[in-house]
C-alpha cells in the first residue's frame, strides 16, 4: 500500500508511503485520488492532512516513469483533485518536499513544515521543467524573483527560509499534529494559489537568471525554458501558463539532455556497496590514520575528522608534521570563512587531531590511508611501517597510478590492502575509486565502501591497471590531443571545442592548473614500458624542461599575469612545428568537429577497452568517474552514454579508420566490435 489513511478525530490523514523517498509514481497518484474521494464522503471530518509516512514528504515524481507515456491519473489530475476537494487539504511537510512533492503542497491551501523540511523544484537538474504547475504557482505565491532563483537553478529552501519567503504558513516540530490542530479560518477565505494575482514583472531578475543559467548550466535547454515559463506568469493567465508548462515538460523529458541527466542520476544512486560485499563486516572507522599530510592527505584527514572519525596524521618528520597541521588548519579557516563551521568548533576539532612523526600508538585504529609521495620506494617504507604498527587494520593507498598488487606483496597479509583513490580537493570532490587488488579481502573493500558512505562520497569499484579508470582515460585523451597538435590542431582549439561541448575548462588550461610536472613524472616512470614505435610527442617534456609548468611558474600552455586573463603562450607553436617535422608530419588545419570527434573516440575506445578487461564493472561506472572526476559534462551523460547516442556501428567504422592509419595507437576495443555485431549499446 503506497497510500495509508487514518482518521484522527475530525481529521483525515493521508500518508504517502513508498520508501525510500516517496517518489510519486502511478500507484501514489491513483492512491491519492482514491483517498481524497473516500475521505470527502466522511461528514465528521473538517480537513484532510497530506503527509509522508516517514521522514520525507515526497522527493519528486518517479523519474523511472519518464521513458513511458504518462498514465492517468497524471500528477496534474491529482493536483486538480486536491484543489477541488470539498475538505481543505493541509500539507504537513517533513524532510524533502521537492519537484512533484512541492507541486502537491502548492495545491493545498495551507502548508506547515517541520524544521527538517527542504522545499524546492529541482527539475532542471534532471533536464526537465516542473510539469504540474510548479512554474505557474510558485511565482504567484512567493513572487517572481524568488521563484526564478529557485526554479532556474533547482536550489531548495530550508523550512526557515521557506517561512520567510511565504512558501509555508508555519513551522512546527510535529507538522502532522500542527496540521490537525491548525486554525484554518484564514486558509478557508484566501484564494487557491492558482487564483492569486499574477506576480509583478521583474525584467532585470529574468535577464540575470538567463545570464547565470548560460554560465552555470551552459548548453542546457531546461533552465532557459524554466525561466521563460516563470516569466510568463507576470503576463499570462494561469491556465494558458499551465498548458505551456505541461507541453514543455513533455517535450523536454524525451530529449537526449534529459536522458543523459537521468542516466547520471541513476548511476549515482546505484553507486553503493555491491551485493557481493553485503555480508562482509567493515573495520571500524572510529579511529583512522592518514600518512602524508600534503595536498591530498590534509584534505582526507580534514574530511575524516569532520565526518566524526578521530584522526592521527603521520608525517616523515616533525617539521613536515607541523606543516601538515597548518594545512589542515587552513582548511578549517576556509570553512569558518564560508560560514560552514563555528570558529570554536573548528578549533576544538583541530585540537582533537594528532599530528606526529612516528608510528606509535596507532594499533587500535581500523583503517590507515597513505597519501605520501607518488614513489614506489616511499610507498614501500610507509606500508611496511604500517604493516608492523597496525596489525589488524585495513591499509589503503591513495596512489594515482602505481601498482596496488605490488604494494600488497610487501605486506604479511596482502589481503589487507585496498586502493582508495580520492580526487583533489579531497574534502570536496565526491568521487572515490575503490581499487580492488588481486588479493584485497571483502573486509578491506567493504571498509572502503563504509568510508565512502561516512564521507558521503560516490564509490566506484575499479581494478588494478596504470591509472585505474579515470587517470588511464585521462592519459589516453591527452595523448590523442598531443597527436592532434602534431597533425595541425591548435591547443587553444582543443580547449575551445571542449568548453563548447560543455567542459568547464579545456585539457590544456586544466594541465596548467594542476601543473605539467605531475604528468611529466608519470611519463618518465612509464618510459621503459612504452612501445618505442608508438608515436610520442615531446612537446610537453620540452615545456617542462624549460620550466613552463603552468600557473605555478607563471606560464605553461598559457601565460598568466596578475590581474589579466591568461593568453596563449607563443612559445608553444615552434615546439609543435619542430616536433611535427621530426615525425615527418605536415600540419594541416583541422575542423572543430574533427578535433572533438577524435578526443571523444579516444575516450570511448579506451573506456570500452578497460570495460572489456574488467577494470570497470559496468558502463555507468565509467560515466560516473568521468563526470565526477574529470569534468565530462553531466548533461552529456558521460562518454559511454554519449557513445550510445553516436551509435556503435558508426563508432566501429570511425575507430577502424583510425586503426588503419595508426595500428599501434588505435586498436578497436573488442567490446565495440562485439556490441556492434549484436546491435547493442554500452548501456543496453
Ligand atoms: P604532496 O607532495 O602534496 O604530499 C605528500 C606528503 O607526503 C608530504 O606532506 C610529504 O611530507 C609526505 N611524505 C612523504 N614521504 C613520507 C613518508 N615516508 N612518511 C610520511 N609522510 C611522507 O602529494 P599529494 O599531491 O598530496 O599526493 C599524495 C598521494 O596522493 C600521491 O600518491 C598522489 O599520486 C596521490 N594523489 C594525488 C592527487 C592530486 O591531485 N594531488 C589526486 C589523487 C591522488
Amino acid at each position: 500500500m503506497t497510500i495509508k489513511t487514518e482518521i484522527r478525530g475530525h481529521v483525515g490523514i493521508i500518508r504517502m508511503d513508498r520508501p525510500p523517498v516517496n517518489a510519486i509514481n502511478h500507484d501514489i497518484r491513483a492512491g491519492l485520488i482514491a483517498a481524497l474521494v473516500a475521505l470527502a464522503e466522511k461528514a465528521s471530518l473538517d480537513r484532510i492532512v497530506l503527509a509522508g509516512a516517514d521522514r520525507i514528504f515526497a522527493a519528486g515524481a518517479d523519474a523511472g516513469e519518464f521513458n513511458a507515456p504518462p498514465t492517468d491519473p497524471t500528477l496534474p489530475q491529482v493536483i486538480a483533485a486536491i484543489e477541488a476537494s470539498p475538505l481543505p487539504v493541509v500539507a504537513a511537510i517533513r524532510g524533502a518536499c521537492l519537484g512533484g512533492g512541492l507541486e502537491l503542497a502548492l495545491a493545498c491551501p495551507w502548508r506547515i513544515a517541520d524544521p527538517s523540511a527542504q522545499l524546492g523544484l529541482p527539475e532542471v537538474i534532471l533536464g526537465v521543467v516542473p510539469g504540474s504547475g510548479g512554474t505557474q504557482r510558485l511565482p504567484r505565491l512567493i513572487g517572481l524573483e524568488m521563484a526564478l532563483s529557485m526554479i532556474s537553478s533547482g536550489r531548495s529552501l530550508s523550512a526557515a527560509k521557506a517561512l520567510d519567503a511565504g512558501l509555508v504558513d508555519a513551522i512546527a516540530d510535529d507538522a502532522v499534529d500542527a496540521a490537525c490542530a491548525a486554525d484554518l479560518t484564514e486558509a478557508l477565505v484566501r484564494p487557491a494559489v492558482r487564483a492569486m494575482p499574477a506576480p509583478g514583472a521583474a525584467q532585470a531578475a529574468v535577464a540575470d537568471a538567463r545570464a547565470l543559467a548560460g554560465k552555470k548550466m551552459r548548453g542546457q535547454a531546461a533552465p532557459l525554458v524554466a525561466i521563460s515559463l516563470v516569466e510568463m506568469t507576470a503576463s499570462t493567465d494561469f491556465d494558458t501558463g499551465l498548458a505551456a508548462e505541461r507541453a514543455q515538460f513533455l517535450a523536454l523529458r524525451s530529449t537526449p539532455e534529459c536522458k543523459a541527466l537521468r542516466h547520471v542520476f541513476f548511476a549515482e544512486r546505484a553507486a553503493r556497496l555491491p551485493d557481493s560485499l553485503k555480508s562482509a563486516a567493515p573495520n571500524s572507522l572510529e579511529k583512522v590514520v592518514v600518512v602524508g599530510g600534503g595536498t591530498m592527505g590534509a584534505g582526507i584527514a580534514y574530511a575524516l575528522v569532520q565526518s566524526g572519525s578521530s584522526v592521527t596524521l603521520v608525517e616523515r618528520d616533525d617539521d613536515a608534521a607541523t606543516a601538515a597541521q597548518s594545512r589542515v588548519s587552513g582548511l578549517f579557516d576556509a570553512a569558518v570563512a564560508r560560514g560552514l563551521i563555528q570558529v570554536d568548533k573548528a578549533a576544538a576539532t583541530l585540537a582533537g587531531m594528532r599530528f606526529q612523526a612516528s608510528y606509535d600508538g596507532l594499533a587500535d585504529a581500523g583503517l590507515a590511508i597513505e597519501a605520501a609521495f607518488e614513489d614506489m620506494e616511499v610507498k614501500k617504507s610507509v606500508l611496511t611501517a604500517l604493516d608492523t604498527a597496525m596489525p589488524d587494520a585495513v591499509l589503503a593507498t591513495n596512489t594515482s597510478y602505481l601498482d596496488v598488487d605490488v604494494m600488497a606483496s610487501w605486506l604479511a597479509d596482502p589481503a589487507r590492502l585496498v586502493g582508495l583513490h580520492f580526487f583533489s580537493p579531497a574534502h570536496i570532490m565526491k568521487l572515490l575509486e575503490i581499487v580492488r587488488g588481486k588479493a584485497s579481502s571483502d573486509t578491506a573493500l567493504a571498509t572502503g565502501f563504509a568510508l565512502a558512505k561516512q564521507l558521503r562520497k560516490l564509490p566506484v569499484m575499479v581494478g588494478v591497471c596504470d591509472g585505474f579508470v579515470g587517470n588511464r582515460m585521462l592519459q589516453r585523451v591527452r595523448e590523442a590531443a598531443e597527436h592532434l597538435l602534431l597533425e595541425g590542431a591548435e591547443f587553444t582549439q582543443v580547449d575551445r571545442v571542449m568548453t563548447d561541448f560543455g567542459y568547464a575548462m579545456g585539457l590544456y588550461m586544466t594541465q596548467d592548473l594542476s601543473g605539467l610536472d605531475i604528468a611529466w613524472a608519470n611519463r618518465k616512470r612509464q618510459a621503459d614500458a612504452r612501445d618505442p614505435a608508438r608515436l610520442y610527442s615531446r612537446v610537453q617534456d620540452e615545456m617542462c624542461t624549460a620550466g613552463r609548468l603552468g600557473r605555478k611558474t607563471g606560464e605553461g600552455w598559457y601565460i598568466y599575469e596578475k590581474g589579466a586573463d591568461p593568453v596563449p603562450n607563443p612559445a608553444v607553436a615552434p615546439l609543435v612545428d619542430a616536433e611535427a617535422a621530426r615525425h615527418g608530419i605536415t600540419r594541416q588545419p583541422m575542423t572543430d568537429d574533427a578535433v572533438l570527434n577524435r578526443l571523444l573516440l579516444a575516450l570511448i575506445n579506451e573506456a570500452a577497452t578497460l570495460l572489456g578487461e574488467g577494470i570497470a564493472a559496468k558502463a555507468a561506472d565509467v560515466d560516473l568517474v568521468l563526470v565526477h572526476g574529470y569534468g565530462f559534462p553531466r548533461f552529456r551523460g558521460g562518454p559511454l552514454f554519449h557513445a550510445d547516442q553516436i551509435g556503435m556501428a558508426v563508432l566501429l567504422e570511425q575507430v577502424k579508420a583510425l586503426e588503419a592509419k595508426d595500428p599501434i595507437v588505435w586498436k578497436v576495443a573488442p567490446l565495440i566490435e562485439r556490441l556492434a555485431a549484436e546491435g547493442r549499446g554500452f548501456l543496453d
